[in-house]
């Protein structure tokens, strides 16, 4: 990827509840096993935007990485599973990534820019409840696995920006992002309260 594109931070409008981290701490086997089908719809996700667009080298490179990094996430969240006999359950339907996705625009390069910005805004939401649970969970090793894991979907959301700054001009994805973020934190906002990552 050229250097002159410089990634867009993301900054949420809405941080996690203390009802929803009330949630998760008493209820984390349940989180654990959502946790580790998201980490494997994301690498999913990104090798089907791979298939979808296989001659943007770029994108190719980096998303191609990225796969990689969320299945180990996948396999790192089913060892933690397993070492509490936890086992995987069929997949639900997951309520914010369905209504994000409700708002991609249709055309090929508006759906191009918004499945780009779309993930990122999910990267930058996977973020901030990550680094919200290492603040607040007991267990030593596991705090620092999801501190880690925040550090390293930061890192994705960023892909993701720099992706779009790539292929679009700059103002229109800066335009675009911010919409996003309105989005998010609108479809966040309503969220139930469960033990999720969404
Ligand atoms: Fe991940
Ligand atoms: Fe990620």
């Amino acid at each position: 990827m050229k250097d002159n594109h410089t990634s867009a931070v993301i900054s949420l409008q809405a941080k996690s509840s203390r009802e929803w981290i009330e949630c998760v701490l008493t209820n984390f086997d349940e989180f654990l096993i959502d946790h580790a089908a998201n980490e494997r719809k994301a690498s999913s996700m990104a090798l089907s935007l791979v298939a979808h667009y296989p001659d943007r080298c770029e994108l190719r490179t980096a998303l191609i990485d990225l796969a990689l990094e969320e299945l180990n996430h996948f396999r790192q969240v089913v060892r933690l599973m397993q070492e509490r006999n936890l086992v995987m359950t069929p997949d639900e339907k997951d309520p914010y990534v369905n209504q994000l996705r409700n708002h991609v625009h249709k055309g090929s390069e508006g759906y191009f820019l918004d499945q780009l910005l779309c993930a990122a805004v999910i990267e930058a939401r996977g973020e901030e409840r990550f680094l919200t649970l290492s603040e607040v969970l007991d267990d030593s090793a596991i705090k620092k696995f999801y501190k880690t894991l925040a550090l390293s979907e930061k890192g994705h959301h960023q892909v993701f920006t720099r992706l779009a700054q790539c292929y679009f001009p700059k103002d229109l994805v800066n335009q675009r992002l911010n919409e996003w973020i309105d989005i998010e934190g609108t479809i966040f906002e309503e969220l139930p309260v469960r033990s999720r990552v969404h």
